[in-house]
C-alpha cells in the first residue's frame, strides 16, 4: 500500500528542482524574448542599441513589456548573453 505515496513524491520532485535552477539566459531568451521580434533586430544594420548601457535599458524596457520584472542579476546575465552573441561591445 505504500506505492502511491512514492509515485506522488517522484512527481513533485521535478517541480522543486526547477524552482531552484539558476537563471539560463539562453533558454530564457529563446522562450520569452522571441515573441515580438527575432534575433535579427540585434544584428540589423540600423539597429538602435549602440552601447552597453543602452542595451541594458532596452532589455529593461522589453522585460517591462513582457511584465516579467527580472531580478537585476538575471537581467545582467541576459544583457551579457546578448552582448556576447550579438552586439559584441568592447568593455
Ligand atoms: C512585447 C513585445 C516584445 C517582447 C516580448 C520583447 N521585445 Fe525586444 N523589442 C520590442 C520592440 C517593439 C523593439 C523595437 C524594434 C524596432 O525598433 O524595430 C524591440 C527591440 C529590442 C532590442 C533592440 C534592438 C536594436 O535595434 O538594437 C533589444 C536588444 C531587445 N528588444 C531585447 C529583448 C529581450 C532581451 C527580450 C526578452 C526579455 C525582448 N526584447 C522581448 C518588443 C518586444
Amino acid at each position: 500500500m505504500k506505492k502511491p505515496v512514492l509515485i506522488i513524491t517522484l512527481a513533485v520532485l521535478p517541480l522543486v528542482v526547477q524552482a531552484d535552477e539558476p537563471f539560463h539566459a539562453e533558454s530564457f531568451h529563446r522562450q520569452k524574448c522571441t515573441g515580438c521580434h527575432d534575433t535579427s533586430v540585434y544584428t540589423r544594420s540600423n539597429r538602435r542599441v549602440n552601447s552597453l548601457p543602452r542595451l541594458e535599458s532596452q532589455v529593461r524596457m522589453c522585460d517591462a513589456n513582457l511584465g516579467i520584472k527580472l531580478f537585476d542579476d538575471d537581467l545582467h546575465a541576459l544583457v551579457d548573453y546578448l552582448d556576447k552573441n550579438y552586439y559584441k561591445f568592447d568593455k
